[in-house]
């Protein structure tokens, strides 16, 4: 079964409380989602494998540790790219793809509009970003387009989670861990987390 890792950090804590507040700003929610995405990815890397390198100082030589594989973020669209800037600001190097999935009508099967993900997506770790973890529909099935295309190492991270979506991802993806700052009570009958962040593309994006 995958690991679910709430992150209890004041700082995470903190940033969560001004996310929640209805009357945070788009403005200021974009920055909070940046800079919690960027926390919550230190912490998801915080066991990865390092390999040595020797790296010339002013003075002499360091033994150093650098991370030994390469990351990738795959943003979920909309809301994943509100994450990725934040990830980008701890890892530079990382690569950047994107899904869109919409879910058909009739038979409800998610449906890929949109995959643009790294070439070499295969031979990173890959950490989905979707700020609401929440039937856990769309989640799984991105895990599984990435699985599909040879991608191994894959961690999940989102800012809210609900029990079902975690419930759903735990047992069709067991390899994969979810990294989020709270596990909340429940869901709408149209698949809002309660009490959540309320709908976090429109905050982003001021669309609402
Ligand atoms: N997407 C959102 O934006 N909010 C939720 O609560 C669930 C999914």
């Amino acid at each position: 079964m995958s690991n679910l890792f709430i992150n209890e950090h004041p700082l995470v804590q903190s940033k969560l409380a001004l996310l929640r507040d209805a009357k945070t700003k788009s403005k200021e929610f974009r920055e909070l989602v940046g800079e919690m995405a960027g926390l919550l990815c230190y912490d998801a890397v915080r066991d990865f494998k390092t390999k040595p390198v020797e790296v010339e100082t002013p003075l002499g030589t360091a033994e150093c540790k650098v991370l030994d594989k390469e990351i990738g973020v795959v943003a979920l669209l909309r809301a994943g790219i509100g994450m990725a800037d934040g990830i980008l600001n701890m890892i530079p190097t990382a690569k950047v793809g994107h899904i869109g999935l919409y879910r058909d009508p009739n038979t409800l099967m998610p449906i890929e509009y949109f995959c643009k993900i790294p070439k070499d997506a295969e031979n990173l770790h890959i950490f989905v970003l979707d700020p609401m973890l929440a039937t856990g529909g769309t989640a799984s099935a991105a895990i599984q387009f990435l699985k599909e295309r040879g991608v191994k190492d894959i961690t999940y991270i989102c800012m809210v989670a609900a029990a079902d979506g975690v419930k759903k991802l735990q047992s069709e993806h067991p390899d994969v861990d979810i990294y989020t700052a709270a596990l909340d009570r429940a869901l709408t009958e149209d698949g809002y987390i309660v009490p959540g962040l309320g709908d976090v593309g429109n905050r982003i994006y001021g669309t609402k």
